[in-house]
């Protein structure tokens, strides 16, 4: 099967996932897997350029606890391993919504800027704007590319000048409110605009019943937990559709993408897709448990990294067979 048909197979639309990832039992031949400045906000105060440092991790200042996972050097690694797992996915796409000509852009929740800097230089003519509550972002970007330190959960002010395109990607347990969001992002979208989201279902399964009882499976169900009664948002991905229609979206489109975590299935594809996954996985088991199950959940700092190594364990075991479902939901703003 080439790269292009085994994508096709899992990325058709919702309930096209096949049945049966199937396992690659030959374990060998693993080896390959294994000077314009950007202006932040011009209102940009020192204050926003604080940081909590707390169990050895650095966190955002601004709104300071509203954001569980660390904003340092390693997790931004791990979230620019993300950008190239999501590329990877979606066959080197930054965006699947059928845009056109887009002249001002939005990226919510930009972290380290990665995608709004790819737009960017994919878009000259596009004004982009990326998003985020810390300031963790280069300095050296595309000239058409500035950044903002904001909450995206407090009240916007964009509605006198919409965008033509806004997105926002791998928000899992960053937001409490995504139908407020999606609401705000309907209010400031030009009609005929598009808004696209890409997101998780962030808890795994297994089709063949392997991840029953694992340190990988008792690693989501704490700290997923964890954000779940802290009012976070851990499973966008499958509602995001709904919150698109209700808030007034049309020609809303859902793809949805089975994303093996390990080297474990047989197609190539998969193989390479589970990979990225697995690494990224790795880099971030530790950082997104630690403020979770710290300060909501009053486990200490050893007890998080017991069970963040176990889940580190569980993820290179190649009997384990967990998969995730990432959504990519596109819709339009009715013309008029
Ligand atoms: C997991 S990262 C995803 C980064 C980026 N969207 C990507 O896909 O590479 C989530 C980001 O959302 C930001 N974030 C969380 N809550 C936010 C809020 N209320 N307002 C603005 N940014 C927020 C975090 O600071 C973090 O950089």
């Amino acid at each position: 099967m080439t790269e292009t048909s085994a994508l096709e197979q899992i990325t058709a639309t919702t309930n096209n996932i096949p049945a049966n990832v199937e396992v690659d039992n030959s374990y060998e031949n693993d080896s390959s897997y294994g000077d314009e400045l950007s202006s932040y906000s011009a209102s940009l105060r020192s204050s926003v350029l604080e940081y909590r440092h707390e169990n050895g991790r650095r966190y955002h200042k601004f709104r300071d606890g509203s954001y569980l996972l660390p904003n340092d050097e390693s997790e931004n690694d791990r979230l620019d391993m993300t950008h190239e797992l999501c590329l990877l996915m979606l066959q080197r796409k930054l965006y699947l919504a059928p845009i056109k000509n887009p002249q001002r852009v939005i990226d919510l929740g930009t972290g380290t800027g990665i995608w709004a800097i790819d737009f960017a230089d994919q878009h000259p003519e596009a004004e982009v704007i990326g998003c985020d509550l810390s300031p963790i972002q280069p300095t050296l970007v595309p000239p058409n590319l500035k950044f903002l330190v904001d909450d995206i959960e407090s009240e916007w002010a964009y509605e006198k000048h919409p965008f033509d395109f806004i997105h926002a990607r791998n928000l899992l347990c960053s937001i409490k409110d995504f139908e407020k969001l999606i609401k705000q992002c309907y209010r400031s979208i030009k009609p005929g605009g598009w808004v696209e989201f890409q997101d998780w279902d962030g808890y795994p399964y297994s089709q063949d019943g392997s991840l029953e009882d694992t340190g990988l499976q008792k690693y989501f169900s704490e700290v997923y937990g964890a954000f779940e009664e802290a009012g976070y948002e851990a499973r966008p991905g499958p509602k995001l559709e709904q919150w698109f229609e209700d808030a007034g979206f049309v020609n809303v489109h859902v793809e949805k993408f089975a994303v093996p975590l390990g080297v474990w299935p047989k197609d190539r594809h998969l193989k390479k897709v589970g990979t990225w996954m697995r690494a990224q996985a790795e880099a971030g088991y530790e950082g997104a448990a630690l403020a979770a199950l710290t300060r909501f959940k009053n486990w200490t700092k050893e007890e998080v990294i017991v069970l963040a190594s176990q889940a580190r364990a569980d993820s290179r075991n190649r009997k384990i067979h967990s998969i995730y479902d990432f959504y990519v939901v596109y819709g339009q703003r009715p013309e008029n």
